[in-house]
Formats: structure tokens, C-alpha cells, sequence
């Protein structure tokens, strides 16, 4: 065995004064209370919720009979708000002044939110919609970068029962159209422009020809960011930024019941069209405070830990708020919790290599959350741009989107967490948290103050969660280091509850492969000391620099060029991204097969599906390897892209084609990014 795999395969532990002063001090007070959470769900759920302040108790914990019967509701009855958790409540509990949102632009600017200055830009805001003609239960589109105006208009929506609908500032205007379509939202928030590396760059007048064919649409909601007045402008432009100012800041708060949703967020998945997942009120929110109190541990108002308020903690996460982590992890979480967030604006590498790290310090940063595909980004310019800044109040760091291999994971213990190597390393912790858009948050993780950790391994289930290693006929392996599929065998609070519109498609996506398990789509495999690893996706998923995309949605996009007559994407390893997209295009009989055309229909996709869905690597082929049923073959064009053993090819109704393709791949050669 090597140094290094003989390194990796230690045990790490986190600081010993973390577990002092913990919520939970110790592994065997983890197992004991997991055990009773799994036995007995409603009763721990039942004493989680108490973090909660309620319009009106709830009646039942939970209405599901059996411990299988994943689509019962929770806290039925219960009336609540989520935006009264999260602001409301520490302002009538005497911490009007205590910071609250933190967030910080590309030029420095410092917006530090009170709970109180919070609470009135909310309900300015919340005011704003209202006078829009927007009331509870209607979707509202948020196409915005990362400024506060988002964070404020989605505690805005919160308030008064609106649904959001928030779209990755990286997708693209057809991306907004098919979510503002499908969920029939009847106002769009967008920026007039985004800045990016001190440069704005356009949004607003991205949606030229798009958002008038969106029916739904009554209003578009423009935000001033950058204030140009070359912004193309529509019938149904409304000044926000202006709207916004001349409200009141009195906006009572809508008293929801437990089970109305709180969002819909897209997300893609095996065919074409991305899914409205949908997120309900209560179980949300006390699923997303309950793992973040245990998790992170940070001293927070729910409870300060003997810090002062203006002591507490400070929380920052790094993920955009278009995707979950966002809302979860910088948002709806911490507010709730009454703990300090900071949102970022910008990149981790403008203005300079340094910037997380200069926040971390500026801030007092103490928990520090990213993606492994930003710490390998940050990674190449070495440990430089980390020790310029003194990161010496730094207690907890952690990762989520992927699996955080080795090479990352080393240098995050050791260069940013300054952790000790040698025969038992101890240092600041790395949390590796496993979930998906669909749980709303936290399933597999470790608890920072306490867990002995594995590099690459997400520990062990969170509280109320019973995981599950299954095969293809639904029997459980036991057997340690044994790929599986990994699944669920009991619901918790944070479930998804349906896809917006479509409830037949949730229950076939996720219930219906395993009958009685939740299934995540995920490979994973458990070692002999009970830890999981995660192996990656299942299905025709494609995860790019943590971000999911599906593998139909990046062909509709290709296949949409005239010059395309069919095309078959797979991921591709890619040193920073994780994974790249790999294209093989068909095109039409007669087009000449170029690299400009090459380029053509890279720069297409980008502007047609956005530049999050880049197909990076394009090679022509003159077919795809198919099933008799015409089912692609994605297994062998993984192979063939990664010029790896290609297996059996016995039910290709064309096997010549591999042959044809293992040629053109050769003649791409090394693939250098
Ligand atoms: O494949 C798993 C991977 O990300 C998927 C969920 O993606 P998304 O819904 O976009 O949510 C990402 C942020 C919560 C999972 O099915 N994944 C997420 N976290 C991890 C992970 N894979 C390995 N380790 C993780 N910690």
C-alpha cells in the first residue's frame, strides 16, 4: 500500500474541544438517539418541531400507518409561517438588533441585515408583490443573481404564501420559459444585469422574444442591480427596485397550513423535462433546522451555546441560492435557527485566488460550507492564497454536490483546516454531507464535533433516517464494499412531497423501483465499521461541477441544431468540474463534420440551454450504439469515451457501430482541458 492510500484510509478526528461544549458529546449518545428516532419517528419529531413557533399546533406528527408509506403528511393541522420563523419571531423576541443576514458584493460592499432591518425589507417587499396582484398560493419565477434582493423576495414569498420558483442565474431564457410554463408563474423577478468579475453582463436581456410567449406572466419584476437604462425593456416591465421602495413595512405574515408548499424548485432528471420538486412548510423547515443544529453545532438564537448574541457564530455557505443547498443551507435553515449567514455575490477566484478565504477572515467566518469541484478549482494555485489570511476562528468545514475524493479532501484538511497528519490526525472537521434537492437537506452526514471521519465517506444516516443497500431485485446487501443501490426505508419530515403537476411521475421516479424505499438514483457501498460511501448516479444523471444535469435535457438542447441529426451524451472526468460532458453528435446526411461546426454547436447550446449545460467535448459519429429497442447504449459510450473496457455488446442491434466510434476516439486523442 502507498503512503498516500495508507493516509486515506486513516481515521480523522475532529478537534477535541468540539465535542465540549456539543449538542450531542459523543458517538454513543448519536447511536442511542438515532435509534430512538428511527424506532420511534413521531416522537422525535415531536420534540424537534418544538423549535417552531406555531400560528396553531399541529393535530398528528405524521399520518403515514406504516413506516413505508412515504407520501403521509406531517404536523398536520399545524398553522405556521415560515418567514415568521425565520425573521419575525427574533424581533418580537427582543433580537431586533442582532445580525441576521450577511451578505457581501464583489466590490465589497457589506449589506449586515439586523433582524429588524430584515423584517422591513421583507415586508416592503412582500408589499410590492401583493400589489402585483400576487396572493397566497401563486408562483412567483425568481431569475436572479446573487443579490440580496433575492434572499429578501424569497422570505417575501414566504410571507405571504406566494410559491417560488427560483432558476439558476446559469440557465438559460428557455430554461426560465419551461418552469414559468409548467408551474404557470404570474410574475417574473429577474435583474436587469448581473456582475461577474466586475463586469456586468446581461440577464434581462436574455428573455428578448422568450418571456412574451409566456402567457402566465402578468408582470416582470426588474431589478436594479446594475441600473442600466440600455436594458431592453417589455409591456410588462415593472421598476421593482422603485415598487419596493415606496411600500410600507407593515405586511402581516399569511398563517400557512403545515402541508402547503413553501417552494418548487426544477431539477433534472432521466428524461427531458426538468421536475418541480415540491417542498411543503413544515416539514421543511423543522427538517432543515433540526440537521443543522446537529450538525453544524454553531451557537446559534435557538440556542447560544454561552455565547453572546453578538458572539455567535458565523455561517457561510457558498452554494448560489438557484440551487438547493442555497435554500436550504443560506436561508431558510440558519434565519430559522437565528444564526449568522453570510451570502456571497461573486466567484471564489475574482478578484483574486484568494477570495473565500479574505471573506472568511473579514467575516469571522467559523463554519465554512463549499462544493469538492471549488476546492479542487482552488487547489491548483496552491497554499499561498490561503495563508495570506488568517483563518484562525475557522471551526468546521464541509462539502456537498459530489463525493470529495482524496486529493481535495487532503488538501482541505490540511491546508485550509491546518489539520495534523501523522498516527491519529486530529483538526477542524469536514462535514460531507449526502443529499439531494428531493430531501430537502442533510441524509447522510457526519455530526462536526464528534464523528471520526473517513476521507470520502459520508458517514452515517442523520437522525429518523434508515438507509438501505439494495440490489436489483430489492434484497439488501449486507456485504461490506459491495456496490448497491442506495434507498431509504422510512420517510422524515424534509421529503419531497410531489412533482408540481405531476404526482404519478414522483411516485414512479422515486417509489416506485423499490416498493416501500425511497430511492435515490445513487450507487453507494458500506465498509465493515458501518461507513457509506457514495459511488455516483445510476441513471442518466450527469453532475457538472456539482451541478445535476440530465443527460436529455443536454441532447434536446444539441438535437435542437439544424445541423443535428441525433445526438447521446455521457460524463466525462474532468480535473476541477468532477465531470465534463462528452458529446457523439449524428449529423444530418450531407453536413460537412468541422471543428467551426463543432464550435457552433457548442456556443448554441450554451445560449439555447444556458452555460451550465456546455457539452465540452464533441466528437462525430456516424451512429449511436443502440439496443433492438432503440435504447441508447450509455454504458458503452462511457466506455468508449474514456477509452475503457467496453464489455459485453451482445444486445447492440448495431454492434459495428463500436468499432467505427473506438476509432474516432482514438483520433481525438488526449483529451487536455
Ligand atoms: O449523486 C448524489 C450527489 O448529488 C446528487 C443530488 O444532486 P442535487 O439534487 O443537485 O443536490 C446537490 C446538493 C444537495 C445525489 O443524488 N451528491 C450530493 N451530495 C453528495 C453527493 N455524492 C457524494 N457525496 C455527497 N456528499
Amino acid at each position: 500500500m502507498s503512503e498516500s492510500d495508507k493516509e486515506k484510509q486513516k481515521i480523522y478526528y475532529p478537534l477535541p474541544e468540539l465535542a465540549e461544549n456539543a449538542r450531542i458529546k459523543s458517538m454513543d449518545q448519536y447511536r442511542e438517539m438515532w435509534k430512538k428516532s428511527v424506532e420511534n419517528p413521531r416522537e422525535f419529531w415531536a420534540e424537534e418541531a418544538k423549535m417552531v413557533d406555531w400560528f396553531e399546533p399541529y393535530k398528528e406528527v405524521w399520518t403515514g400507518s406504516t413506516p413505508e408509506d412515504f407520501v403521509g403528511k406531517w404536523f398536520v393541522g399545524g398553522k405556521l409561517n415560515v418567514c415568521y420563523n425565520c425573521v419575525d419571531r427574533w424581533v418580537e423576541k427582543g433580537y431586533g438588533d442582532a445580525k441576521s443576514l450577511i451578505w457581501m458584493g464583489e466590490d465589497d460592499t457589506l449589506k449586515e441585515f439586523t433582524f429588524s432591518e430584515l423584517k422591513d425589507a421583507v415586508s416592503k417587499t412582500a408589499n410590492a408583490l401583493k400589489s402585483l396582484g400576487i396572493k397566497k398560493g401563486d408562483r412567483v419565477c425568481l431569475w436572479l443573481p446573487m443579490v440580496s434582493e433575492l434572499a429578501i423576495t424569497m422570505l417575501a414569498c414566504a410571507r405571504i404564501g406566494a410559491i417560488h420558483s427560483i432558476v439558476f442565474g446559469g440557465f438559460s431564457a428557455e430554461s426560465v420559459k419551461d418552469r414559468i410554463d409548467d408551474s404557470q408563474c404570474k410574475v417574473l423577478v429577474v435583474a436587469d444585469q448581473v456582475m461577474r468579475a466586475g463586469r456586468p453582463r446581461p440577464m434581462k436581456d436574455n428573455l428578448k422574444g422568450i418571456i412574451e410567449t409566456c402567457p402566465s406572466i402578468e408582470h416582470v419584476a426588474v431589478v436594479k442591480v446594475t441600473g442600466d437604462e440600455n436594458v431592453y425593456k417589455y409591456e410588462k416591465d415593472v421598476d421593482f427596485t422603485a415598487l419596493v421602495a415606496e411600500q410600507s413595512t407593515e405586511c402581516p405574515c399569511e398563517p400557512m397550513d403545515a402541508e402547503d408548499p413553501l417552494f418548487i424548485l426544477y431539477t433534472s432528471g432521466t428524461t427531458g423535462k426538468p421536475k418541480g420538486v415540491v417542498h411543503t412548510t413544515a416539514g421543511y423547515l423543522v427538517y432543515g433546522m433540526s440537521t443543522n443544529k446537529y450538525v453544524w453545532d454553531y451557537s446559534c438564537l435557538i440556542d447560544l451555546k454561552g455565547d453572546t448574541v453578538e458572539g455567535r457564530d458565523v455561517w457561510y455557505c457558498t452554494a448560489d441560492i438557484g440551487w438547493i443547498t442555497g435554500h436550504t443551507q443560506i436561508i431558510y435553515s440558519p434565519l430559522a435557527l437565528g444564526a449568522k449567514t453570510v451570502m456571497y455575490e461573486g466567484v471564489p477566484t475574482w478578484p483574486h485566488k484568494g477570495r473565500f478565504w479574505e471573506i472568511c477572515e473579514k467575516l469571522g467566518v467559523t463554519h465554512f460550507y463549499t462544493a469538492p469541484t471549488a476546492i479542487r478549482a482552488l487547489m491548483k494555485y496552491g497554499e499561498e492564497p490561503v495563508n495570506k489570511f488568517d483563518l484562525s476562528k475557522l471551526k468546521m468545514l464541509g462539502t456537498v454536490g459530489e463525493v470529495c475524493n482524496w486529493p481535495e479532501w487532503k488538501w482541505y484538511w490540511e491546508v485550509v483546516g491546518k489539520g495534523t497528519t501523522g498516527e491519529k490526525p486530529v483538526g477542524r472537521p469536514i462535514v460531507d454531507s449526502y443529499w439531494q434537492t428531493e430531501t430537502g437537506s442533510y441524509m447522510m452526514v457526519n455530526l462536526g464535533a464528534i464523528t471520526p471521519m473517513k476521507p470520502g465517506s459520508c458517514t452515517f444516516p442523520f437522525f429518523g433516517i434508515n438507509p438501505v443497500l439494495l440490489d436489483e431485485d430489492g434484497n439488501k446487501v449486507t456485504k461490506s464494499m459491495t456496490q448497491a443501490y442506495f434507498a431509504y426505508d422510512m420517510p422524515w419530515p424534509g421529503l419531497m412531497r410531489t412533482v408540481w403537476g405531476d404526482h404519478e411521475r414522483f411516485v414512479k421516479t422515486y417509489l416506485t423501483k423499490f416498493p416501500g424505499h425511497y430511492f435515490t438514483g445513487d450507487y453507494a457501498q458500506i465498509d465493515d465499521d458501518g461507513y457509506y460511501f457514495i459511488l455516483g448516479r445510476s441513471d442518466d444523471v450527469i453532475k457538472v461541477s456539482g451541478h445535476r444535469l440530465g443527460s436529455a435535457e443536454v441532447e434536446a438542447a444539441i438535437n435542437s441544431h439544424e445541423a443535428v441529426a441525433e445526438s447521446a451524451v455521457c460524463p466525462y472526468p474532468h480535473p476541477v468540474k468532477g465531470s465534463t460532458i462528452f458529446a457523439y453528435v449524428t449529423l444530418m446526411t450531407g453536413v460537412e463534420p468541422t471543428e467551426e461546426l463543432k464550435k457552433e454547436i457548442q456556443k448554441h447550446v450554451r445560449t439555447t440551454a444556458g452555460p451550465a449545460v456546455y457539452p465540452e467535448i464533441i466528437m462525430f459519429s456516424d451512429a449511436l450504439p443502440k439496443t433492438r429497442s432503440g435504447k441508447i447504449m450509455r454504458r458503452v459510450l462511457k466506455a468508449i469515451a474514456t477509452q475503457s473496457d467496453i464489455g459485453n455488446t451482445m444486445t447492440l442491434a448495431n454492434p459495428e457501430v463500436v468499432q467505427h466510434l473506438i476509432d474516432e476516439r482514438k483520433k481525438l486523442g488526449e483529451i487536455k482541458f
